[in-house]
């Protein structure tokens, strides 16, 4: 049995009681719905910035009878008094609150650094105050910044190239400082491209994974940012889920108080993913076969290429990704068909 179906046989044994900030949000209604299906307590936090109404249903549907396990709390990690509210009484914090998207940032840093770092702050502040036992966040792969090194081993970063970059590597010093000083247990994980269902296709901060299923199921032009040679490691949400839940209960001294990678370990480049989604497009709308995408210029703090080295989170964790690129693409391409 693996690690992580070990972890969730002990946790329907023992049930434990957990707060997911964003849980309106693409990546945390997915984790709020996975615990409440192992039988968990859970708490949800958001203030529906970016995040959805429709996906705190779709959460609870996914949970069945097990829903009512679920408190929602719709509330802003900039308000101490509600971040303290959103803490009592609970065992393990999974932090995903924040602003994502390194071109929002672009456009308006200095509201991506009132969530991303004062709420982050505050959401430290508040666990400490209440007890958590570990506090889980949501770090990202652009930490790495201008660092050439591939794949990426958690210890080299290099300049961040965009605000919401520095947001998110001030959070891996913030959280350091309250394991040394406070004695908070964290662990900080750096998402490389995690996609699937529930991320949202819409607007101007929208993800590449889901906009292209989104235009190419619509019949609509699809761009790509530059050649088309810039690569990312693609990680389906599943993955994500179990290298949290993971990480929560993770026990060993040595594993607790560090950053770790959380992708699949393979390079796709834009070119390749277009192919890709326009394969899984086409079993859905077979039009989609015949579309080409649309080269423009590159864009602004994107870097160049990222790839992961999964190892530290193997060892130290047990994470073992189930779901691959193609897997993955498989899986959200049938949602988007059954859900735009
Ligand atoms: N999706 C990715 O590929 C990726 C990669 C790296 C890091 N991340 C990080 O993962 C986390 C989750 O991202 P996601 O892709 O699910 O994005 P998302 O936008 O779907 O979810 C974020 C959620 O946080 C909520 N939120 C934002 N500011 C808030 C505030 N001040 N108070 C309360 N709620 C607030 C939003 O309403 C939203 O529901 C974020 O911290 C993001 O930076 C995501």
């Amino acid at each position: 049995m693996s690690a992580y179906s070990e972890l969730r046989a002990a946790l329907r044994e023992t049930p434990k009681t957990w707060l997911v900030t964003g849980a309106a949000g693409f990546i945390g209604s997915n984790l709020a719905e996975e615990l409440l299906k192992n039988g968990q307590t859970v708490v949800g936090l958001d203030n529906f910035s970016t995040g959805f109404r429709r996906n705190l249903d779709m959460l609870r549907g996914g949970a069945g009878k097990n829903a009512d396990n679920f408190r929602f709390i719709e509330g802003d990690i900039r308000d101490l008094a509600c971040c303290r509210q959103v803490c009592a009484g609970v065992d393990y914090v999974l932090h995903q609150a924040a602003l994502g998207s390194v071109p929002r940032s672009l456009d308006d840093p200095v509201l991506t650094n009132a969530s991303n770092i004062d709420g982050f702050l505050n959401m430290l502040v508040a666990a400490r105050d209440a007890g958590v036992k570990n506090f889980v966040y949501a770090a990202s792969s652009s930490t790495y910044g201008d660092e050439p090194t591939l794949p990426k081993v958690e210890e080299r970063i290099g300049r961040p190239l965009s605000p919401y970059a520095v947001t998110k590597y001030v959070n891996e010093l913030y959280a350091d400082v309250f394991a040394s000083a406070y004695g908070l247990n964290s662990i900080g994980l750096r998402y490389f491209n995690v996609f699937g269902r529930r991320q949202d296709p819409e607007g101007a901060y929208a993800a590449v994974i889901p906009l292209w299923f989104a235009g190419l199921l619509r019949g609509e032009r699809i761009h790509i940012n530059g050649d088309g040679e810039n690569s990312r490691d693609f990680c389906y949400i599943d993955n994500c889920v179990q290298a949290n839940i993971l990480a929560a209960c993770a026990a060993r001294p040595e594993a607790l108080n560090r950053v770790y990678n959380v992708a699949f370990g393979q390079s796709t480049t834009l070119n390749e993913l277009f192919l890709l989604i326009r394969e899984e497009a086409a079993r859905h709308n077979p039009r989609a076969a015949a579309a080409e995408a649309e080269y423009r210029d590159f864009r602004a703090g994107d870097v160049r290429h990222s790839l992961a080295d999964i190892g530290r989170a193997q060892r130290l964790l047990g994470y073992k990704p189930a779901y691959g690129v193609r897997e993955g693409l498989r899986e959200a391409g049938a949602w988007y068909a059954a859900h735009l």
